[in-house]
């Protein structure tokens, strides 16, 4: 793609990316792809914000040449060390050798460490301003939004604030870059919630601190490393953060993520019963076969719903595998305080129960109930799945 001007003196040079299938080596991307969003600013002093992730090299360095010629650049800033936005660094020091990193202090160690690199490297303390000619940048430190070394450049001049992952999301870009060139921006947030629940949900008090910290910041233009660059209505992505990093803080919606594995059908059968029980109640309902919807896509509805119900049979003794495989990912994301309820067929003996005790202890989640059946639900056995599914689900409005 061309570079692209998002206000006078600053450029868009960013490179799309729908060749890696999984992002951060787990989370798919095959059909959304995503764009590692860089920019340059050509001013007296010539700098680069951010870079990408090693591949199309060239074209990242064609697109800074559109602008000025490469070995120009004075500062390279670095607000995040992750190497989806520092993989070119090495190629970046030999091609623009009088440039600086800059940088915060927690990064030093790692650009050694990544890319050994050591000389031209300057820390940028909080707050601290960096003249360049007609415009202006301002470091603010933001850590845990994604690492501990990671800040947000902002440009005082032209109001934009280069926030690397924070307000990032998954997509490539599809043509224009800014969120009023977009006719589907729907793709956008809900790539942008599941970016959320992947990478960043872990850290929501950072996100809230790092929020209130800009809060004072006229911002005209949020341009992220990641998605969409948003002129039209920059709060839309703020917006849509904080009320995501508020659900971690100040709990969930009311809502049902209902996973379900199954070995012959028998589980899945009790899955529908459930379901018409929950959907009786009147209570949003999002269902996921866990043996096929990788957890990337399923980590958005338990991140913002308040109850999962689990429906998986027994396997040699304990819990369908591919059910703790997804328990153990939203475990390792540390989405505490949900309803639980199981319900799941054995064959010859139970097991499938005493694990999900164990889960719900581990995840801190209140279980309120686990129903074991023994192969085939009978017609009383799927009379008791719905009622299982509507009163779990009144239980969630306090019904
Ligand atoms: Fe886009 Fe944390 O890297």
């Amino acid at each position: 793609m061309p570079a692209v001007q998002v206000k006078p003196g600053i450029y868009w040079i960013g490179v799309n990316d729908r060749t890696t299938d999984l992002f951060e080596g787990m989370w798919p991307i095959t059909s959304e792809g995503v764009s590692y969003n860089a920019y340059v600013i050509d001013d007296e002093k010539k700098v680069l914000v951010d870079m990408a992730k090693d591949l199309k090299s060239d074209a990242l360095l064609d697109q800074i040449a559109e602008v000025f010629d490469p070995a120009e650049l004075d500062y390279i800033v670095v607000n995040h060390m992750e190497p989806d936005h520092t993989g070119v660094t090495r190629t970046m020091h030999r091609i623009a050798p009088k440039a600086t990193f800059l940088c915060t202090k927690r990064a030093v160690p790692m650009l050694a460490g990544y890319y050994h690199l050591t000389d031209q490297v300057q820390v940028v303390e909080d707050g601290e301003t960096l003249d360049l000619g007609a415009h202006q940048l301002q470091f603010h430190i933001t850590p845990m939004v994604h690492w501990p070394e990671t800040m947000v450049t902002y440009e005082t001049t032209q109001k934009v604030l280069f926030s690397c992952d924070a307000f990032g999301g998954y997509g490539a870009l599809q043509g224009g870059i800014f969120d009023d060139q977009c006719d589907d921006q729907a793709f956008y947030e809900r790539e942008s919630l599941r970016y959320y629940a992947n990478i960043v949900a872990l850290f929501p008090k950072p996100v809230i601190k790092a929020i209130e910290k800009l809060a004072g910041v006229p911002i005209d233009v949020i341009a992220p490393s990641h998605g969409l660059v948003w002129r039209k209505n920059p709060a839309r992505i703020i917006e849509l953060y904080q009320k995501w990093a508020n659900y971690a803080l100040e709990g969930p919606d009311v809502g049902v993520t209902l996973l379900y594995g199954t070995m012959y059908g028998n589980t899945e059968q009790m899955v529908e019963a459930v379901a018409a029980g929950v959907t009786r109640a009147g209570v949003p309902l999002d269902i996921f076969d866990v043996r096929h919807i990788h957890t990337s896509y399923i980590l958005p509805s338990v991140y913002t719903r308040s109850g999962v119900l689990v429906g998986a049979p027994t396997y040699e003794g304990e819990l369908f595998p591919s059910m703790a495989h997804a328990l153990d990912m939203i475990a390792r994301k540390r989405i505490a305080n949900r309803k639980l309820a199981y319900f799941g067929s054995y064959g010859w003996s139970g097991g499938a129960r005493r694990e999900i005790t164990e889960w719900a202890e581990k995840l801190k989640w209140d279980l309120a109930e686990a129903w074991e059946f023994q192969g085939g639900a009978s017609s009383a056995d799927l009379a008791r799945g719905e009622a299982l599914g509507y009163s779990f689900a009144q239980g969630l409005k306090g019904e």
